[in-house]
């Protein structure tokens, strides 16, 4: 079995990501503007890629969809399998990488992901693994940061504090469309972009970067990274506040996204 050099990354990945279940509140609402925007139908079989605790998955479940969903996190799948239990869909949940899908080539008509595959250090071993699960005239359809908006700008913050292994792609490059177009390639047809924007509530800058640090894994890996030089961290602190501020307005912060669609020829 070839041996996967990420494999450190990705363990961190895993473990960085354990707590982000509170943050789903504000992800679902996101996942209802992408399962309408890549008009999922009832019995298709959809494939929710990097599916945290379900959000998209269970949504897609609520159109009739078959659905199932992947997850480098354990703890995350856990919370996703008591989603589907409320309402009780039957959505097979497992442990796995995007890199690495253990799906058969074909079997799905859609696959999507939700601020997910972009976390894959490769894009080009995703892309290709996402294309080969889909079955020719099958829909992808996925949900990124732009990089020059608020999420997209804390990534590029937090990678001059903590830069990423060499080798490692930047998320936030899956949320400009010219990137896009060209690691799906020819690939695909009929390539459509909507923007839509999240509003996460907070009381000020300083609440909503402490919400982010107990909840977003790659705040969180930072925090332990700096937790023995104070004024790194410190500093650290004041920038994201400065750049959550210019987002933030009436007790929330806007996070605009893009939400790209393409069929697969
Ligand atoms: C920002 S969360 C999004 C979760 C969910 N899709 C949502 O919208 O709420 C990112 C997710 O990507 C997962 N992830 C990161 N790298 C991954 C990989 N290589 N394969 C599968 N999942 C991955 C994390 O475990 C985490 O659940």
């Amino acid at each position: 079995m070839a041996v996967d050099p990420f494999a450190q990354f990705k363990a961190m990945q895993r473990e960085s990501w354990a707590r982000f279940a509170p943050l789903a509140t504000s992800t679902t609402p996101a996942a209802a503007s992408l399962v309408e925007f890549a008009d999922i139908r009832a019995g298709e079989r959809v494939l929710d890629v990097a599916c945290g605790t379900g959000v998209v998955a269970v949504t897609a479940a609520r159109r009739g969809a078959r659905v199932r969903g992947l997850d480098l996190s354990p703890v995350l799948l856990e919370e996703a399998r008591h989603n589907a239990a409320l309402i009780a869909a039957e959505i097979d949940f497992i442990e796995g990488d995007v890199e690495a899908l253990p799906y058969d080539d074909a079997s799905f008509d859609v696959v999507l992901s939700q601020f997910g595959h972009m976390f894959a250090p490769r894009p080009e071993v995703a892309v290709s693994e996402i294309l080969r699960v889909l079955k020719p005239g099958g829909r992808i359809a996925f949900s990124t940061w732009p990089p020059e908006l608020m999420i997209g700008r804390m990534f590029a913050l937090t990678a001059t504090y903590l830069p990423p292994p060499a080798g490692v792609a930047p998320p936030p490059a899956w949320g400009d469309v010219n990137v896009i177009r060209q690691r799906l390639g020819e690939s695909v047809r009929d390539l459509r972009f909507h923007r839509d924007e999240m509003r996460v509530p907070a009381l000020s800058p300083q609440h909503y970067r402490a919400w982010m640090e107990a909840t977003a894994g790659p705040l969180i890996k930072l925090v332990q990274t700096l937790a023995d030089q104070p004024q790194r961290l410190a500093q650290f602190r004041g920038e994201f506040e400065a750049l959550s501020g210019q987002f933030f307005q009436r007790n929330f912060v806007r996070q605009s996204y893009l939400m790209t669609q393409a069929v697969k020829r």
